[in-house]
Formats: structure tokens, C-alpha cells, sequence
């Protein structure tokens, strides 16, 4: 398996005295090694749920999810815990430190389950850590001694106790004054530049811009990424009800996506790769006008128009390409009920309408 972290239909229904609530609506979703991941949503939206899924803290009710090919959802409890011990560290929303071990102690508890260093090397270690972290100086106390942001910064420590690939971190920042909390961050970007994972719940909208991608939570499910930010005048239930309708697609380089002058039936939103616009002036070669990536769109020109394509699209030489696609009446529905985003691919297009015009006058 291709990726580190693979979510498959992932639905998980909690019973309740009320009936049963569905936290998280069959999510796929895959992550590779290396990356930086953002988690929002609103409170109640289903992030923590989502972190409990992939740690196997929790159980889906349906679906499948495998850690570096590991399914940790038919896991038993007792494997499940050896395999975070060594693999994963969690930096749990409500820390979760044990009351009656120190700071640093709590930190030792890992590296013991798992034998991961020497016994004698442990303390030294520990203490280490807990430097990283700023709170040293707190190394020998127990936890209702510290402050909430000291115990996260304990929390934090302990999940990097056995230096595991993987790091899930339920809003780790959300107790810190700004000056720890980038502290924080900073650390978690050096993991990343070693090549490790790291997932992140976070409300601050900074951090959320500085992680390599965002996963948007809404009501349990998982808006397509790139969406919000392509199209940020639509609401929240919109993003979702556009997410629901888009059709993957890939393409290898070279490949054409749209062949100019034939119907256009959907928009294209470019989610992975490089895809480019090429025209063909009368007597003279082919031309590529423009080159999109990820979270552009094109096909907007014609869909409003109702026009063939104006042009061809197509993957570009040694690109993979994945595009999502909306039919076009969803697309032209969509603006109907928006009219901010008419008026925004509106202006997309007559601006692109303009430039193919003056670039195949220009040669
Ligand atoms: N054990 C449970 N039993 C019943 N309902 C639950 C349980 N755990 C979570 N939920 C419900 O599932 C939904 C998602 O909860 P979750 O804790 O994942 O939200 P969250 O996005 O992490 O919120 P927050 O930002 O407040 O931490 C909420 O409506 C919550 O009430
Ligand atoms: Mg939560």
C-alpha cells in the first residue's frame, strides 16, 4: 500500500440515548508519509472521532482504516496497544496524563511498555524531551501541580516519547500562550522535515495555513480539499453538497482531458498534478495558454456559455493527474444559489477569455 495512513468508508454511528448519531459519514481519505495535516471543523464536527478511528483508540462502525498497511480497525486491544506504543504518538485534546506519576515519569511509561531505549538511557531521554518542550524545570512534579499549559507540553512530550513516525495532535496548542504554541509548532515542522507524520487538530486559523494540507470537518464528513479555498463564498453545507457530487478522475501526462471543441459536461477541478490549456492557432503550432494545479478549475468558460470547449486540456508531460468533476448542472445550480460565486467565475472566466484572445493575437 502507496500510503501511510488509508481511510476506507469510515462510518462511525454512537449509540445514545437519543438514537443513534452518525459522528463520521463514510470518509476516505489517504496520507503519506511525510506530510504535514491540518484538521478543522467546527466543535462536535467529528475530529476527534476521526483521530480515535486512525489510533484505534475507538472502532468504526463500518469501513476500514490501515496504518502502513496494518488494519488497525480488525486489530484486538491488546496488538493495537503495541503497535502505537511503537508507531504512533497522541497528544490527547484533555492530555490525559497519569495523576499519580511526575511529569516525567509519564514520559518514562512509554519508553518501559515498549523497551524502546535502555533502562538506563530512559531518564536522560525523558528529560531531553521535556527540554524540547520548554518544562524541564517541572520534570519531578506531579501533574495537578502544573498549569493546563504545562500538563499539554507533558502531554505532548509523552507522545514523542519513543520518537514514533507518526504523531496525532488534538489541538495541542489550544492551552498555550502564542509564544509556546509556536514553539510547538515549530517542532512539530522539524518532524516533518525528519520525514515524520504528523496530524494536527487545530482552531487557529494561522497554523492551519502553514500545514502542507487541510482537511476541512463538517458535520462528519470531510469537505474536498482545495474546495474552501477555491471557492470561499461558498457556505459550509454548499462545500459539502459540491463535495458529495464531484467524480474522480486521473489522467497520465500527456493524456487529454478535454479535446477543444467538443460538448463540456462538467467542471474540472484539478486535485492533483499539473494540467495544460493548449490551443492551436490557424498554420501554426500548438500553444499552451495556461497551466493549472491543484484546487484550480477549468471548464467554467464553456459551461457558462454552453459552448463546446474553447480548448484542449490536458495532462501535462510527466504529471499524474486527478481532477474531480462536477456535472454541469450541479455547477450551474450551485451559482444559481450563490450568486457571490457567480460573480467570482464569472470574472475567472472573462479574465481567461481575454488572455487566450491577446496571446494567439500576440504570436
Ligand atoms: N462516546 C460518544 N457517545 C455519543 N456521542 C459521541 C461520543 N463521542 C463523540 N460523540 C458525538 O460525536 C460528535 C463528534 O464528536 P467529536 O468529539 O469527534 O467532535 P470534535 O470535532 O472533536 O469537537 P471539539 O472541537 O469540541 O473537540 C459530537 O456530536 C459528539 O457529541
Ligand atoms: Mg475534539
Amino acid at each position: 500500500m502507496k500510503n501511510l495512513i488509508e481511510l476506507k468508508n469510515i462510518s462511525k454511528i454512537f449509540k445514545t440515548e437519543a438514537g443513534e448519531f452518525p459522528a463520521l459519514k463514510n470518509i476516505n481519505l489517504s496520507i503519506g508519509r511525510g506530510e504535514f495535516v491540518g484538521v478543522i471543523g467546527k466543535s462536535g464536527s467529528g475530529k476527534s472521532t476521526l483521530i480515535n478511528m486512525i489510533t484505534g483508540i475507538d472502532k468504526p462502525t463500518s469501513g476500514k482504516v490501515y496504518v502502513d498497511g496494518s488494519p488497525i480497525h480488525n486489530m484486538d486491544e491488546n496488538s493495537i496497544a503495541k503497535y502505537r506504543g511503537k508507531k504512533m504518538g497522541i497528544v490527547f485534546q484533555f492530555f490525559q496524563l497519569l495523576p499519580n506519576l511526575t511529569a516525567i515519569e509519564n514520559i518514562m511509561l512509554p519508553m518501559d511498555f515498549t523497551n524502546t531505549y535502555d533502562k538506563d538511557v530512559r531518564e536522560k531521554k525523558a528529560l531531553e524531551i521535556l527540554e524540547s518542550v520548554d518544562i524541564a524545570d517541572q520534570a519531578y512534579k506531579m501533574p495537578a501541580m502544573l498549569s493546563g499549559g504545562q500538563q499539554q507540553r507533558v502531554a505532548i512530550g509523552r507522545a514523542l516519547a519513543n520518537d514514533p513516525p507518526i504523531l496525532f495532535a488534538d489541538e495541542p496548542t489550544g492551552n498555550l500562550d502564542s509564544k509556546t504554541s509556536e514553539k510547538i509548532f515549530s517542532l512539530f515542522e522539524e518532524l516533518v522535515r525528519r520525514n515524520k507524520t504528523v496530524l494536527m487538530v487545530t482552531h487557529d486559523e494561522d497554523q492551519a495555513r502553514r500545514v502542507n494540507r487541510s482537511l476541512v470537518i463538517s458535520d462528519g464528513e470531510i469537505i474536498e480539499e482545495f474546495l474552501a479555498g477555491t471557492f470561499p463564498t461558498l457556505s459550509e453545507s454548499e462545500l459539502i453538497w459540491m463535495t458529495k457530487r464531484l467524480k474522480r478522475k486521473n489522467y497520465k501526462g500527456g493524456q487529454i482531458i478535454l479535446k477543444k471543441d467538443m460538448p463540456v459536461d462538467s467542471l474540472y477541478l484539478v486535485t492533483k498534478g499539473k494540467v495544460e490549456i493548449v490551443l492551436h492557432v490557424d498554420g501554426m503550432a500548438e500553444m499552451v495558454v495556461a497551466e493549472f494545479c491543484c484546487g484550480q478549475y477549468f471548464g467554467e468558460i464553456e459551461l457558462l456559455r454552453h459552448s463546446n470547449s474553447v480548448a484542449t486540456a490536458r495532462a501535462a508531460i510527466g504529471s499524474e493527474v486527478e481532477v474531480a468533476t462536477l456535472p454541469k448542472d450541479d455547477f450551474l445550480n450551485l451559482l444559481n444559489r450563490s450568486s457571490e460565486t457567480k460573480k467570482q467565475v464569472d470574472k475567472v472566466a472573462k479574465i481567461r477569455l481575454a488572455e487566450n484572445i491577446q496571446k494567439t493575437k500576440r504570436k
